[in-house]
C-alpha cells in the first residue's frame, strides 16, 4: 500500500475538534520535573560513549575585509590541543550562494570558506582540544593579520545601497496599495505623520546553540538546538555535500529560540566539519557573548506612518513605509509594514518596505518578525492620532474595524479584535482610570494597543503507534523550545482517542520520525497537533476495519467507515471494543498510522489572523525618566485554547518580550569598531522578575474552525504584538511627551522631557 499523500483540511467533509474535552485543559508541561531536576537533556548535556573533543571559535576582528595572514603555529603546540581549522585547511563545502528549493533556512551555510570577511565575530579559526577549556585557552593564540575594508553598519551611511526587496517575510509582496493614497491623505481634515525609529535586538533565549556532531563514515548525527529539523537536516546536508537521508539532526529539549535557531547556525556546522576532520565526535557550544555576533539579530528600523482621517476618527488615507537593514551577503527583509495591510479599514492605503546593505551578522526573523517592530511604530501613531482628535483611543480602534480584509477583500476568519479590546478595557479598568494621577516623582499614565499576526499552518506529519500494552506513541520532529509541545500533542492525541494522558507517548525532536516545520511562524502547534489528530482518526479507522474483516455483515463494513475513538473505546456501529483488547490482537501495521496535514485552500481565500488588545500601565519618574510598567493586560484570540497554562505561559512571555521592546532591549551598533557594543546580558538587558508589575493574559473563547481540524490559532507571536506600542502610549499618556526613538530609555525619556518643559516654559 503507498502512504496517502497529506491532504488539506476541509471542515465540511473532515472529523474535527467540535467540543473538546482535554483540549484546553490546564495541564502542567509533561517534562516540568524533567527540566527542574535536570534530567532533561540539552544539546551541550548529551554524552557519548566515544571520547569527545571541543570546539572554540575564533572570531575576526575586522568587520570587512580579507584575511592577510593566520598563524596558528603557537596555536598547535598549545596542550590538549588536537586540530586548529582556518579557511586554508577546512574542507570544501557546498556554496553559500543562491537559496536552498526549500527556502532560506535549508541553505547550506559553509564556514571558513574563504579568507573573506563579512562581519566582526565571524569565525576564522576553530580550536578542537580535549576539553573546552583547552580549546578556549588555546584560541587566545591564534595570530591574523587582516587586510581591512571599509564597514558600513548603521541604516543612515548605508543610504546609497537602498533598495526594493523582491518579497518580505515568507515572501509577501513588499509594497502594496490600494486607492490613492496621496490624494486621499491631502484631503484629510486630520493628519498624523510620524517616523519611529527602534534600534537592533537580539535573541537572548536562556540556551545559547551548541551542537555535538558524530560521523559514521558519511552519515552524520547532530545533536543540536534547532528549531526546525527538518530544515537543519537540509541545510546540513548541503553544506557537507551528502544527501539528505544521512543527516540526523536530534533536538530534545532546547531552551528557547525566538527565531535565533530557525537556521543553522555556526555551531553545527563547524562541530560537524571537526568531527569530520577528526574522526571524532566534537562538541562545539556558543558562548552567551558569541551569541552577539554569531547568530542572527532584528535590524534597526526606521518606519514612517502617515494616517488622514475625519474628525469623527474615521480613517481615510494609511500609508506604512518601514525602512530597514540586511547583511550585505544575506537577505533578510522583516515584513514590518504588512500588519497594517489587514487591521484598519481606509479607501486609501499603501506600504512599503527598503533595504540598505550592512556589513554586521545576518537579521533573522526574531519573535513576530514584521508585527513586533511593525505595530509598534503602527499603533503608536494611532495613539497619536486619538490624540490629536481627542478621542478615547480603544474607541478610534472601533471605529475603524474592516468588516473584510481591507487589501484582498477576503472575508476574515474567526476576528474577535473587538471583542479583545472591549473585554480587555472592561477587566483593565479601562474607563475608570485615574488619569494624571502622581505618586511623588512617578506620574502614572495608560496606553492600549491592538496587534494581529497571520494564522497558518505548514506542513507537518506524524505518526501513532498503539502499543499491546494499550499505550499510545506519538511521533513526529516536532520540536519543544519550551513552549509545551510534548504536553500540547499528548492532549491532542488524548483529545482524539480518550486515551487518558498517562497513557500516551511522546517522541519529538529527532529527524527520524515524520517531518513537521517545527517550531516557528506560531505555525508548530496547530500544524504538528493537526497531524496527531489525523494520525489518530487514521489509527481509527485501520483499529475498525481489523475488527470488521472478520465479520460477514455488510452493516458492520459500512459501519466501519465512520467508526470513532472515545474514552480508549472504539466504536464501530453499536459494538464498543476497549482499545485495549484490539491492541493486544492486532500487528504493528494495525496499530500504527501515519498521516500529515498541508495548507488548505481555506488559507487562500480566507484572511485568518490572531488577535491581541494589549493594555498598560507605567509609572514614569519625571527626575530619573525610568518607567517601570506597573499593570499589563492582554486579551487574546488564538482560536481553541490547546493548553490553558502553556498559552497563558507563552502569552505572558511574550508581553515580557514586548516590554523589552518597549523600554530595554538595543544592540547598540560601535561606529568605530563596526560591531555590536554588548557582550553580555548585563549590557543588552532583558527583563526581568524585579522588571515586570501585576501581569496577566486573557484568551477568550472560540475556535477557528477554517484552517485546521483543531481549531486553534497561532499563540507564540501574537503575544508580543502591540505591546510596546501600549507602553510607549502609557508613557506619552503619564508625562505628555512622545518619545519616537525606541527603547525609551531613562536618557531619551529625560532629554525630550526637559525639551518639552522649556518649550512650554518660554510660552
Ligand atoms: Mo519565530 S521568529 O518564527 O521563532
Amino acid at each position: 500500500m503507498t502512504e496517502d499523500l497529506p491532504q488539506p483540511y476541509d471542515r465540511a467533509t473532515e472529523t474535527h475538534v467540535e467540543t473538546s474535552r482535554i483540549l484546553g485543559a490546564d495541564l502542567v508541561r509533561r517534562d516540568a520535573a524533567l527540566k527542574v531536576t535536570g534530567v532533561a537533556h540539552y544539546a551541550d548535556d548529551c554524552r557519548l560513549p566515544e571520547a569527545i573533543a571541543f570546539a572554540h571559535i575564533v572570531g575576526a576582528e575586522i568587520a570587512r575585509g580579507e584575511i592577510e595572514e593566520i598563524d596558528i603555529a603557537e596555536t598547535e603546540r598549545q596542550p590538549g590541543v588536537l586540530l586548529v581549522l582556518t579557511h586554508r585547511n577546512a574542507p570544501r563545502q557546498g556554496e553559500f550562494g543562491a537559496f536552498h528549493m526549500l527556502g532560506r533556512l535549508a541553505r547550506a551555510r559553509p564556514e571558513l570558506a574563504g579568507s573573506d570577511v563579512r562581519y566582526r565575530g565571524e569565525p576564522v579559526a576553530l580550536v578542537v582540544a580535549d576539553s573546552p577549556e583547552a580549546a578556549r585557552e588555546a584560541a587566545g593564540t591564534v595570530r591574523v593579520r587582516y587586510r581591512p575594508a571599509p564597514a558600513i553598519v548603521d541604516l543612515d551611511a548605508a543610504e546609497a545601497s537602498e533598495y526594493r526587496p523582491e518579497g518580505v517575510g515568507p515572501g509577501l509582496p513588499p509594497d502594496t496599495a490600494v486607492g490613492d493614497f496621496e490624494a486621499g491623505y491631502s484631503a484629510a481634515p486630520v493628519k498624523i505623520d510620524v517616523t519611529y525609529e527602534t534600534g537592533p535586538q537580539h535573541h537572548s533565549p536562556m540556551e545559547p546553540p551548541a551542537a555535538l556532531a558524530q560521523w559514521d563514515g558519511d552519515r552524520l548525527t547532530v545533536w543540536a538546538s534547532q528549531q526546525n529539523l527538518g530544515a537543519a537536516r537540509t541545510a546540513l546536508a548541503a553544506t557537507f555535500d551528502v544527501p539528505v537521508e544521512n543527516v540526523r539532526v536530534i533536538s530534545e529539549f532546547i531552551g528557547g529560540g525566538f527565531g535565533a535557531k530557525l537556521p543553522i547556525n555556526p555551531d553545527s556546522v563547524l562541530a560537524a566539519m571537526a568531527a569530520r576532520v577528526l574522526g571524532r565526535p566534537v562538541r562545539l557550544a556558543l558562548t552567551r557573548r558569541q551569541m552577539f555576533t554569531l547568530t542572527g539579530h532584528r535590524s534597526a528600523f526606521r518606519q514612517r506612518i502617515r494616517l488622514g482621517a475625519e474628525r469623527d476618527g474615521t480613517l481615510t488615507a494609511i500609508a506604512h513605509d518601514s525602512l530597514s537593514g540586511t547583511a550585505r551577503f544575506e537577505e533578510y527583509a522583516e515584513q514590518s509594514a504588512t500588519p497594517v495591510r489587514a487591521l484598519y479599514a481606509a479607501p486609501h492605503r499603501r506600504t512599503s518596505h527598503r533595504l540598505r546593505l550592512l556589513d554586521l551578522q545576518h537579521t533573522e526573523s526574531m519573535r513576530a518578525p514584521g508585527e513586533a517592530p511593525g505595530l509598534l511604530a503602527l499603533e503608536s501613531a494611532i495613539d497619536e492620532l486619538a490624540v490629536a482628535l481627542g478621542m478615547d483611543p480603544v474607541e478610534l480602534r472601533l471605529a475603524n474595524e474592516p468588516d473584510t480584509d481591507p487589501e484582498t477583500g477576503k472575508p476574515f476568519g474567526t476576528r474577535r479584535l473587538t471583542e479583545c479590546l472591549g473585554v480587555g478595557a472592561a477587566q483593565f479598568g479601562w474607563a475608570t482610570r485615574d488619569r494624571g494621577r502622581r505618586e511623588g516623582e512617578w506620574q502614572i499614565g495608560y496606553g492600549v494597543a491592538a496587534g494581529i499576526r497571520p494564522n497558518k499552518i505548514a506542513p507537518a506529519s506524524a505518526r501513532v503507534v498503539l502499543t499491546p500494552e494499550g499505550r499510545l506513541d506519538v511521533e513526529c520532529d516536532m520540536t519543544d523550545v519550551g513552549t509545551g509541545s510534548y504536553t500540547i500533542l499528548a492532549q491532542v492525541a488524548a483529545e482524539a482517542t480518550g486515551l487518558p494522558m498517562d497513557l500516551i507517548g511522546l517522541r519529538l525532536g529527532d529527524t527520524d520520525l515524520p517531518k513537521t516545520t517545527g517550531s516557528g511562524g506560531s505555525l508548530g502547534a496547530g500544524s504538528a497537533g493537526s497531524a496527531v489528530f489525523r494520525a489518530c482518526t487514521a489509527l481509527a479507522r485501520k483499529l475498525a476495519d481489523f475488527e470488521v474483516t472478520a465479520s460477514a455483515s455488510p452493516l458492520q463494513w459500512m459501519a466501519a467507515a465512520t467508526a470513532g475513538l472515545t474514552d480508549g473505546t472504539l466504536s464501530i456501529g453499536n459494538a464498543a471494543v476497549p482499545l485495549a483488547d484490539i491492541a493486544r490482537r492486532a500487528p504493528l501495521d494495525v496499530r500504527s498510522a501515519e498521516a500529515g496535514i498541508i495548507p488548505s485552500g481555506a488559507a487562500k481565500t480566507i484572511s485568518s489572523h490572531s488577535y491581541a488588545a494589549q493594555f498598560a500601565e507605567v509609572a514614569v519618574n519625571r527626575l530619573t525618566g525610568e518607567t517601570r510598567v506597573q499593570r499589563m493586560l492582554g486579551v487574546f484570540d488564538i482560536g481553541r485554547v490547546l493548553n490553558a497554562r502553556t498559552a497563558r505561559s507563552q502569552l505572558i512571555g511574550g508581553m515580557i518580550g514586548g516590554i523589552g521592546a518597549a523600554l530595554h532591549e538595543e544592540g547598540i551598533i560601535d561606529r568605530q569598531q563596526a560591531t555590536f557594543v554588548a557582550q553580555s546580558l548585563a549590557d543588552y538587558h532583558v527583563p526581568v522578575s524585579a522588571d515586570i508589575g501585576d501581569i496577566d493574559a486573557i484568551c477568550l473563547d472560540g475556535a477557528e474552525p477554517e484552517i485546521n481540524p483543531l481549531g486553534s490559532k497561532g499563540a507564540g507571536e501574537i503575544s508580543i504584538c502591540g505591546v510596546a506600542a501600549a507602553v510607549g502610549n502609557a508613557i506619552c499618556d503619564a508625562t505628555g511627551v512622545r518619545v519616537r526613538t525606541f527603547p525609551a530609555t531613562p536618557d531619551r525619556l529625560l532629554t525630550e522631557m526637559q525639551r518639552v518643559a522649556k518649550q512650554s516654559a518660554s510660552r
